[in-house]
Protein backbone atom coordinates (compact mmCIF):
# COMPACT_ATOMS: atom_id res chain seq x y z
CA UNK A 1 0.00 0.00 0.00
CA UNK A 2 1.91 2.94 -1.54
CA UNK A 3 0.88 5.96 0.66
CA UNK A 4 4.17 8.84 0.68
CA UNK A 5 3.02 10.27 3.96
CA UNK A 6 5.66 11.49 6.64
CA UNK A 7 6.47 8.82 9.01
CA UNK A 8 4.26 10.19 11.73
CA UNK A 9 6.12 7.91 14.67
CA UNK A 10 9.51 8.90 16.94
CA UNK A 11 12.44 7.60 14.70
CA UNK A 12 14.52 5.59 17.68
CA UNK A 13 13.01 2.46 19.13
CA UNK A 14 14.41 0.40 21.82
CA UNK A 15 14.42 -2.65 20.78
CA UNK A 16 12.74 -5.39 22.95
CA UNK A 17 11.91 -2.74 25.70
CA UNK A 18 15.15 -1.66 26.77
CA UNK A 19 17.81 -3.17 24.34
CA UNK A 20 20.45 -5.60 26.17
CA UNK A 21 20.59 -3.26 28.76
CA UNK A 22 17.50 -5.23 30.59
CA UNK A 23 15.88 -8.67 29.63
CA UNK A 24 14.17 -8.56 26.57
CA UNK A 25 10.29 -8.31 26.36
CA UNK A 26 9.37 -7.47 30.29
CA UNK A 27 7.97 -4.66 31.78
CA UNK A 28 10.96 -3.98 33.58
CA UNK A 29 12.51 -3.70 30.23
CA UNK A 30 10.09 -1.44 29.01
CA UNK A 31 10.23 0.76 32.31
CA UNK A 32 13.83 0.92 31.85
CA UNK A 33 13.52 1.95 28.21
CA UNK A 34 10.87 4.76 29.42
CA UNK A 35 13.54 5.97 32.28
CA UNK A 36 16.64 6.38 29.45
CA UNK A 37 13.89 8.47 27.44
CA UNK A 38 12.66 6.65 25.12
CA UNK A 39 9.00 7.11 24.09
CA UNK A 40 8.78 3.77 21.44
CA UNK A 41 9.50 0.62 21.74
CA UNK A 42 9.57 -2.74 19.67
CA UNK A 43 8.69 -6.04 21.57
CA UNK A 44 7.95 -9.20 20.43
CA UNK A 45 4.31 -10.79 20.70
CA UNK A 46 3.34 -14.76 20.63
CA UNK A 47 0.73 -17.27 21.60
CA UNK A 48 0.49 -18.81 24.88
CA UNK A 49 -1.18 -22.08 24.94
CA UNK A 50 -4.45 -20.80 25.88
CA UNK A 51 -4.00 -18.53 22.67
CA UNK A 52 -3.32 -15.39 25.11
CA UNK A 53 -0.49 -13.24 23.64
CA UNK A 54 2.46 -12.86 25.24
CA UNK A 55 5.92 -10.65 25.31
CA UNK A 56 8.45 -13.61 23.98
CA UNK A 57 10.86 -13.87 21.07
CA UNK A 58 12.06 -17.46 21.03
CA UNK A 59 9.15 -20.21 21.11
CA UNK A 60 11.18 -22.23 23.64
CA UNK A 61 11.77 -20.88 27.29
CA UNK A 62 15.06 -21.81 28.05
CA UNK A 63 17.41 -18.48 26.81
CA UNK A 64 14.85 -15.81 28.90
CA UNK A 65 13.14 -17.46 31.48
CA UNK A 66 13.33 -20.04 34.04
CA UNK A 67 10.50 -22.60 32.30
CA UNK A 68 11.27 -25.03 29.67
CA UNK A 69 10.14 -26.48 26.83
CA UNK A 70 8.00 -24.44 24.09
CA UNK A 71 5.75 -21.74 24.48
CA UNK A 72 3.00 -22.63 22.94
CA UNK A 73 2.47 -25.34 25.62
CA UNK A 74 2.34 -23.07 28.63
CA UNK A 75 -0.66 -21.15 29.67
CA UNK A 76 -0.23 -17.05 30.25
CA UNK A 77 -0.75 -17.37 33.65
CA UNK A 78 1.91 -20.04 34.56
CA UNK A 79 3.93 -18.26 32.10
CA UNK A 80 3.79 -15.06 34.31
CA UNK A 81 5.21 -17.28 37.30
CA UNK A 82 8.33 -17.92 35.41
CA UNK A 83 11.33 -15.08 35.87
CA UNK A 84 11.73 -13.68 32.79
CA UNK A 85 14.79 -11.61 34.63
CA UNK A 86 17.31 -13.00 35.99
CA UNK A 87 18.87 -14.49 33.52
CA UNK A 88 20.08 -11.08 32.62
CA UNK A 89 20.92 -9.49 35.89
CA UNK A 90 20.04 -9.70 39.64
CA UNK A 91 18.68 -6.20 38.93
CA UNK A 92 15.75 -7.79 37.35
CA UNK A 93 15.55 -10.93 38.86
CA UNK A 94 11.64 -11.67 39.34
CA UNK A 95 10.39 -10.28 36.16
CA UNK A 96 7.59 -12.04 34.37
CA UNK A 97 6.60 -12.98 31.46
CA UNK A 98 3.74 -10.10 30.37
CA UNK A 99 0.75 -10.40 28.68
CA UNK A 100 0.60 -8.46 25.29
CA UNK A 101 -2.37 -6.42 26.84
CA UNK A 102 -0.45 -5.45 29.63
CA UNK A 103 2.14 -4.09 28.05
CA UNK A 104 0.08 -2.01 25.57
CA UNK A 105 -2.02 -0.70 28.43
CA UNK A 106 1.22 1.01 30.40
CA UNK A 107 2.34 1.99 27.01
CA UNK A 108 -0.39 3.74 26.55
CA UNK A 109 -0.95 5.11 30.11
CA UNK A 110 3.00 5.96 29.67
CA UNK A 111 2.12 7.88 26.51
CA UNK A 112 4.73 5.42 24.65
CA UNK A 113 4.30 4.68 21.11
CA UNK A 114 4.98 0.73 19.79
CA UNK A 115 5.79 -1.45 17.34
CA UNK A 116 4.39 -4.88 17.99
CA UNK A 117 6.15 -7.37 16.24
CA UNK A 118 4.10 -10.64 15.39
CA UNK A 119 6.54 -13.57 16.69
CA UNK A 120 4.24 -17.00 16.06
CA UNK A 121 6.02 -19.93 17.27
CA UNK A 122 5.92 -22.32 14.13
CA UNK A 123 3.01 -23.17 12.96
CA UNK A 124 1.13 -20.76 14.73
CA UNK A 125 1.20 -18.53 12.20
CA UNK A 126 -2.12 -16.72 11.40
CA UNK A 127 -4.20 -17.52 14.60
CA UNK A 128 -1.11 -15.57 16.57
CA UNK A 129 -1.36 -12.42 13.67
CA UNK A 130 -5.04 -12.58 14.25
CA UNK A 131 -5.22 -12.32 17.93
CA UNK A 132 -2.44 -9.51 18.47
CA UNK A 133 -4.01 -7.76 16.07
CA UNK A 134 -6.91 -8.17 17.67
CA UNK A 135 -5.60 -7.23 21.14
CA UNK A 136 -4.12 -4.34 19.96
CA UNK A 137 -7.66 -3.15 18.03
CA UNK A 138 -9.26 -3.81 21.49
CA UNK A 139 -6.84 -1.16 23.50
CA UNK A 140 -6.70 1.19 20.49
CA UNK A 141 -10.25 0.79 19.74
CA UNK A 142 -10.81 4.64 20.58
CA UNK A 143 -8.67 5.60 17.99
CA UNK A 144 -9.71 3.55 15.28
CA UNK A 145 -13.55 4.32 15.79
CA UNK A 146 -14.30 6.28 12.24
CA UNK A 147 -13.04 9.95 12.22
CA UNK A 148 -13.84 13.10 9.86
CA UNK A 149 -11.30 13.19 7.20
CA UNK A 150 -8.13 15.79 7.94
CA UNK A 151 -6.40 16.01 10.76
CA UNK A 152 -8.11 14.10 13.45
CA UNK A 153 -7.64 10.64 11.17
CA UNK A 154 -3.85 12.22 11.31
CA UNK A 155 -3.50 12.68 14.67
CA UNK A 156 -4.68 8.88 15.46
CA UNK A 157 -1.97 7.23 13.16
CA UNK A 158 0.15 8.84 14.97
CA UNK A 159 -0.57 6.91 18.05
CA UNK A 160 -1.62 3.98 16.53
CA UNK A 161 0.93 0.80 17.03
CA UNK A 162 2.76 -0.43 13.73
CA UNK A 163 2.47 -4.49 13.61
CA UNK A 164 4.84 -6.13 11.83
CA UNK A 165 5.84 -9.60 11.27
CA UNK A 166 8.30 -11.92 9.05
CA UNK A 167 5.23 -14.17 8.80
CA UNK A 168 3.24 -13.41 5.68
CA UNK A 169 0.37 -15.60 7.09
CA UNK A 170 0.46 -13.98 10.10
CA UNK A 171 0.29 -10.25 8.13
CA UNK A 172 -2.80 -11.42 6.41
CA UNK A 173 -4.43 -12.56 9.50
CA UNK A 174 -4.02 -9.65 11.21
CA UNK A 175 -5.02 -7.25 8.37
CA UNK A 176 -8.10 -9.53 8.51
CA UNK A 177 -8.51 -9.05 12.23
CA UNK A 178 -7.64 -5.36 12.48
CA UNK A 179 -7.44 -3.76 8.92
CA UNK A 180 -7.64 -0.26 10.43
CA UNK A 181 -3.79 -0.78 12.00
CA UNK A 182 -0.41 0.28 10.09
CA UNK A 183 1.64 -2.58 9.39
CA UNK A 184 5.15 -3.47 7.88
CA UNK A 185 6.33 -6.12 6.39
CA UNK A 186 9.68 -7.06 8.02
CA UNK A 187 12.49 -9.09 6.21
CA UNK A 188 16.04 -9.85 6.61
CA UNK A 189 17.82 -8.95 3.24
CA UNK A 190 15.46 -7.31 0.92
CA UNK A 191 14.10 -9.61 -1.98
CA UNK A 192 13.51 -8.45 -5.68
CA UNK A 193 10.00 -8.33 -5.37
CA UNK A 194 9.93 -6.63 -2.48
CA UNK A 195 7.20 -4.61 -4.29
CA UNK A 196 4.75 -6.77 -5.43
CA UNK A 197 5.01 -8.17 -1.86
CA UNK A 198 4.03 -4.85 0.00
CA UNK A 199 1.08 -4.27 -2.29
CA UNK A 200 -0.29 -7.95 -1.76
CA UNK A 201 -0.04 -7.85 1.84
CA UNK A 202 -1.13 -3.90 2.24
CA UNK A 203 1.61 -3.00 3.96
CA UNK A 204 2.93 0.53 4.44
CA UNK A 205 6.51 0.00 5.69
CA UNK A 206 9.14 -2.48 4.83
CA UNK A 207 11.19 -3.22 8.11
CA UNK A 208 14.58 -4.89 7.13
CA UNK A 209 18.12 -5.67 8.67
CA UNK A 210 20.43 -2.53 8.06
CA UNK A 211 23.62 -4.85 7.36
CA UNK A 212 22.08 -5.78 3.97
CA UNK A 213 20.42 -2.18 2.83
CA UNK A 214 22.03 -0.04 0.41
CA UNK A 215 22.03 3.68 -0.53
CA UNK A 216 20.25 2.26 -3.43
CA UNK A 217 17.63 0.39 -2.01
CA UNK A 218 16.62 2.58 0.64
CA UNK A 219 16.02 5.05 -1.87
CA UNK A 220 13.89 2.91 -4.04
CA UNK A 221 11.81 1.74 -1.42
CA UNK A 222 10.84 5.63 -0.42
CA UNK A 223 10.47 7.25 -3.80
CA UNK A 224 7.82 4.27 -3.90
CA UNK A 225 6.28 5.56 -1.11
CA UNK A 226 6.42 3.28 1.77
CA UNK A 227 7.96 4.30 5.48
CA UNK A 228 11.53 2.18 5.85
CA UNK A 229 12.76 0.86 9.00
CA UNK A 230 16.02 -0.32 9.90
CA UNK A 231 16.79 -3.19 12.42
CA UNK A 232 18.85 -3.87 14.78
CA UNK A 233 21.50 -0.59 14.73
CA UNK A 234 23.92 -0.27 17.57
CA UNK A 235 26.38 1.95 15.89
CA UNK A 236 25.89 5.74 15.64
CA UNK A 237 27.85 6.26 12.60
CA UNK A 238 25.86 3.54 10.95
CA UNK A 239 22.45 4.99 11.96
CA UNK A 240 23.96 8.51 11.09
CA UNK A 241 24.10 6.97 7.71
CA UNK A 242 20.89 5.28 7.67
CA UNK A 243 19.25 8.89 8.19
CA UNK A 244 21.11 10.46 5.56
CA UNK A 245 19.97 7.45 2.85
CA UNK A 246 16.72 8.56 3.77
CA UNK A 247 15.65 5.60 6.59
CA UNK A 248 12.46 6.75 8.62
CA UNK A 249 13.25 5.05 11.80
CA UNK A 250 15.38 2.40 13.47
CA UNK A 251 15.46 -0.10 16.40
CA UNK A 252 18.56 -0.41 18.69
CA UNK A 253 19.86 -2.65 21.56
CA UNK A 254 22.21 0.18 22.70
CA UNK A 255 20.14 2.48 24.36
CA UNK A 256 23.17 4.08 25.82
CA UNK A 257 25.10 5.09 22.45
CA UNK A 258 22.37 5.74 20.14
CA UNK A 259 19.57 7.60 22.50
CA UNK A 260 16.39 8.43 22.32
CA UNK A 261 16.63 12.13 20.61
CA UNK A 262 19.29 10.96 18.07
CA UNK A 263 17.76 11.52 15.13
CA UNK A 264 16.96 15.09 15.68
CA UNK A 265 20.49 15.37 16.27
CA UNK A 266 21.12 17.01 13.20
CA UNK A 267 21.03 13.59 11.07
CA UNK A 268 18.03 13.76 9.48
O1 LIG B 1 11.35 -6.00 14.59
C1 LIG B 1 12.71 -5.86 14.37
C2 LIG B 1 13.52 -6.97 14.99
O2 LIG B 1 13.10 -7.16 16.31
C3 LIG B 1 13.42 -8.25 14.23
O3 LIG B 1 14.25 -9.26 14.71
O4 LIG B 1 14.72 -11.33 15.94
O5 LIG B 1 15.05 -9.16 17.06
O6 LIG B 1 12.76 -9.97 16.61
P1 LIG B 1 14.18 -9.95 16.14
MG1 LIG C 1 11.53 -8.26 17.27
Amino acid sequence: MSHFLPWPWPRVLAHRGGGTLAPENTLGAIRFGYEQGFRAIEFDAMLAADSVAVLMHDPTLERTTSGRGPVPAWRASDLARLDAGAWHSARFAGEPVPQLADAIAWCRAHDVWLNVEIKPAPGFESVTGARVAEDCARAYADLLAPKAPGTAQEQALARLPLLSSFERDALVAARAAAPGLPRGYLLDAVPENWMQELAALGCMALHTNHRYLTRALARAIKDAGYWLFCYTVDEPARARQLFDWGVDALCTDRLDLIGADFAGRGTA
